[in-house]
């Protein structure tokens, strides 16, 4: 399914400074949701985006290991040819005690596709459909100076802790419904959908049927 990208005007609601997207020197690549095709070139480029280790290593990834992203909420940006040239996605977690938001992340657009505006329009695109999905906040750790123009804001996670290291400058909100993160204090904890595993015994009839193959 392709999501509209260029009705920023809307994003007022989110509290957004105004986006303005450059006139592409190609095609515009295509934002649509993510779908199982796009996963292992969405890998690849999350590790040319950010080195492999490291991205796994990010208390962020605290949040998201082992759970699926928000439903309607996994953008993946095509270019020409087909291929991923931009990811994004948001998560289900607690801000504290009893209080659900998003987090966002990770954003990464392919080194031959940025400083077009495709960064802004898939997060123009998310902040959209989070609101018009009914979600209250977002949260993120990420460069201040790139999200404040979304409003993204520090001051709404200063009672907010993630679950492991984490620079409190980079840690940010968006409030999508006013007073969404009035008064959240404490732990930033992981609620979304455990992705699914096989259980032993579908993984031991794998083997005896050979769906299985044994690596060294
Ligand atoms: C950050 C990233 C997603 C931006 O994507 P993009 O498509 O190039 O972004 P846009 O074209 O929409 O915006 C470009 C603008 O953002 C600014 N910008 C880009 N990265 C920035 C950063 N890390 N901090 C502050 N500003 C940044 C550019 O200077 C440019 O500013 P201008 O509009 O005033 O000219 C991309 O650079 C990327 O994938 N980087 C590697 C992964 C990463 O750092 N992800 C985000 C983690 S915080």
């Amino acid at each position: 399914m392709e999501l509209a990208v260029t009705d920023f005007a809307a994003s007022a609601r989110a509290q957004a400074t105004p986006v303005t997207v450059k006139d592409f020197a190609g095609p515009t690549p295509a934002i649509t949701l993510e779908t199982p095709a796009d996963l292992a070139q969405r890998e690849a480029l999350l590790d040319l985006a950010f080195g492999r280790a490291a991205r796994l290593a990010k208390t962020s990834e605290r949040l998201r290991e082992g759970r699926k992203p928000a439903d309607g909420l996994a953008f993946a940006a095509h270019g020409a040819d087909g291929r991923v040239v931009g990811t994004l996605r948001l998560w289900h977690v607690a801000a504290g005690p009893a209080r659900p938001a998003l987090l966002l992340g990770p954003l990464a657009v392919h080194p031959w596709f940025r400083d077009r505006g495709l960064g802004k329009a898939m997060m123009a695109t998310a902040i959209l459909e989070a609101t018009r999905l009914g979600h209250g906040a977002i949260l993120l750790v990420g460069d201040a100076p790139y999200y404040a123009r979304f409003g993204f804001d520090v001051a709404l996670t200063e009672g907010l802790w993630l679950p492991g290291a984490f620079d409190r400058r980079r840690f940010l909100g968006l409030e999508l419904r006013s007073g969404a993160l009035d008064g959240a204090r404490g732990l930033v904890s992981p609620t979304g959908a455990p992705v699914e595993v096989p259980s032993l015994s579908e993984l031991m009839a794998l083997e005896t049927t050979g769906g299985l193959k044994r690596s060294a």
